[in-house]
């Protein structure tokens, strides 16, 4: 690479179905030039995150992107020029730049990177958009009580094991279930679940009647599909049962959402689905770190990263994603 020269991830078509490596390009390009008003920075971490998926189809409330435009994605990012009236050189900020090297931003959407002696790449994960949608769900959303019973999918993920151990923190009881027996073993040996079921090769329906025969109080759907359809139509919600609508990752490769559940049980348990979107929560950002970077300091958050380094293997890292396949929180370290 010259001094002037980018290097990014374009989308090549519209997708459709799991995404393939060739859906994307990686390219060299000109560097993007500062304006007054902006910062030019230069990304470290970049974050992999199944809601593009869903923005790649046209299912987001955000922007489609279209053939050509940089991919998406949240960056842990270096100030390295500045014409910015807050951000100056050689700030540590958290920002959206896409997946590219360089990018310049008239910093509205930036925030400065968190302090404390926490990992950089944690700013993306537990302690980021993710850890955020786990918090302000458990705690605002489903209104999370000392003695419930939390079942949580896609557990070993940054949302899902931020859920459970925020659920056992409370002094309640959390039940994982995720994708096979490494997953599983991890949520229940490091992220402390009290049990965690492994839907690859056990029956969630047989397994739930065993671990909550009286039903769980919050259901946290971070996958929609069949998980959803069988704690819904298999009576597992316990009376006055929550279900936080989180993700819907069962659906984002799919050209028509599948048929959803048969909502009767919820009347006879007098069930509630509350629907999560964590942009609502941006202004209490700063009440979320106050509370997780002394959890994460004093040791008592696990947390996994799925890490490739290097641009160039970004778009294979976000096709394993989207097959399921990423253990942990899914980033691109750059060199
Ligand atoms: N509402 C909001 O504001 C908000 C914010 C952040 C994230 N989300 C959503 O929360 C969910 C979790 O996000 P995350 O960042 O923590 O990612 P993540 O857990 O790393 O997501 C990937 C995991 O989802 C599971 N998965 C993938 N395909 C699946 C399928 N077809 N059926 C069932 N499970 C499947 C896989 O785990 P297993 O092998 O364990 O199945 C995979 O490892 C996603 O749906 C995401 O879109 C929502």
């Amino acid at each position: 690479m010259t001094n002037n020269s980018n290097e990014r991830v374009v989308l090549v078509r519209d997708l459709s179905g799991t995404p393939q490596p060739d859906d994307f390009r990686y390219e060299r390009c000109a560097k993007p030039t500062l304006a007054a008003g902006q910062v030019l920075v230069e990304t470290q971490w970049l974050s992999l995150d199944p809601y593009v998926r869903a923005l790649l189809s046209g299912r987001h409330f955000l922007r489609q992107p279209q053939p050509g435009d940089v991919l998406p994605a949240k960056s842990v990012a270096r100030v390295v020029d500045s014409r910015h009236a807050v951000f100056s050189t050689g700030d540590h900020i958290v920002l959206e730049t896409g997946l590219q090297r360089f990018a310049v931003s008239n910093g509205d959407d930036a925030w400065p990177l968190h302090a404390g002696h926490v990992p950089a790449s944690t700013a993306l994960g537990i302690l980021g958009m993710p850890g955020m949608t786990a918090y302000f769900g458990m705690i605002d959303v489903a209104q999370l009580k000392a003695g419930d019973t939390v079942l949580v999918s896609a557990a070993s993920g940054p949302v899902g094991s931020m859920v459970g151990q925020i659920a056992r923190r409370k002094g309640a009881r959390a039940i994982g279930i995720a994708g096979g027996p490494k997953k599983c073993d991890w949520a229940v040996r490091h992220a402390r679940f009290d049990a965690c079921i492994d839907y690859k090769i056990e029956s969630v329906d047989e397994r739930l009647r065993e671990l909550a025969p009286r039903g769980v109080d919050i259901y946290f759907d971070n996958t929609g599909g069949d998980i959803l359809n069988t704690v819904v139509m298999g009576r597992h919600l316990a009376m006055h049962g929550r279900v936080i609508l989180c993700g819907l990752i069962a659906q984002y490769n799919l050209k028509d959402a599948p048929r959803g559940p048969n909502l009767g049980p919820l009347m006879a348990c007098r069930g509630k689905i509350l629907p999560m979107v964590v942009y609502d929560y941006e202004d209490r950002r700063e009440e979320f770190l106050r509370t997780a970077i002394p959890w994460f300091e004093s040791g008592q958050l696990a947390y996994c990263e799925d890490i490739v380094t290097g641009l160039e293997h970004a778009a294979a890292q976000f096709c394993k994603l989207m097959r399921g396949e990423n253990f942990g929180k899914t980033l691109v370290r750059m060199t």
